[in-house]
């Protein structure tokens, strides 16, 4: 393999999915960077909040993405240096940031940050579009999925967990109208990437999806050795 070349793994999926759990793991098994790029879009949501910047000023919100002053360390992510890391899992900012996100704008002011993310030894990335948009050569790609009640008792765990109060059945609303308005915006939809495996881990444990994924990235490695 060229020393230039640096592996990229790619999972995208519905708000809830247990993409990030999975992607995280997956990183940490291989030694890999990770990209949780819904944070980027939740930081530039919680950013905007802050300032009260007008939601229908696409300019504004552009330039607060393009601007972000952000840095993850761990699983810490600091804005201006403050640590958000619970403040930007916030049910109000998700749906914020789903909002601000199909601006094509926006996405674009963070597309630059999300490619300074692949540095050796590899990358693993979650998001929507990270085998779509971003990545689209990466050496594997996953669609990871699971059933809306599957993911509103994650998300509701998630919340309580963090100190939030959560609702079931708001939150079951409220995914399913987060995947509605990211699967059907025009700017780098919520869909599986060509050639993406996909993954229902609505009946899986955790181990179970991270050894799955382990396994594909074991074969997609040896095909690329292969035709090196
Ligand atoms: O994965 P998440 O729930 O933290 O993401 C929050 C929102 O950010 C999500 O509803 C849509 C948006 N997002 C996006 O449009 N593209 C990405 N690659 C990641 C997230």
């Amino acid at each position: 393999m060229p020393n230039s070349y640096i592996p990229v793994i790619t999972i995208d999926g519905p708000t809830a999915s247990g993409k990030g759990t999975v992607a995280q793991r997956v990183a940490q098994h291989l030694g890999f960077h990770y990209l949780d790029s819904g944070a980027l879009y939740r930081l530039t949501a919680l950013s905007v909040m802050r300032r009260a910047t007008p939601l229908d000023d696409e300019h504004a919100l552009a330039k607060a993405a393009e601007h972000l002053h952000c840095h993850f360390n761990g699983a810490h992510i600091f804005l201006a240096n403050e640590d958000v890391s619970n403040d930007i899992r916030a049910e109000e900012v998700g749906n914020l940031a789903s909002k601000i996100a199909a601006i094509p704008t926006v996405r674009q002011a963070l597309f630059g940050l999300q490619l300074s993310f692949r540095q050796h030894p590899g990358l693993v990335a979650d998001g929507r579009d990270m085998g779509t948009v971003i990545f689209p050569h990466a050496g594997l790609k996953v669609f990871l999925t699971a059933s809306v009640e599957a993911r509103a008792q994650r998300r509701y765990k998630q919340l309580i967990d963090k100190g939030f109060s959560a609702n079931m059945e708001d939150l079951s609303k409220d995914l399913t109208e987060r995947d509605a308005r990211d699967s059907n915006r025009s700017s780098a939809p919520l869909k599986a990437a060509e050639g993406a495996y996909l993954l229902d881990t609505s009946a899986m444990t955790v181990d179970q999806a991270v050894e799955q994924v382990l396994s594909w990235y074991a074969a997609a490695k040896a095909l690329h050795t292969q035709s090196e």
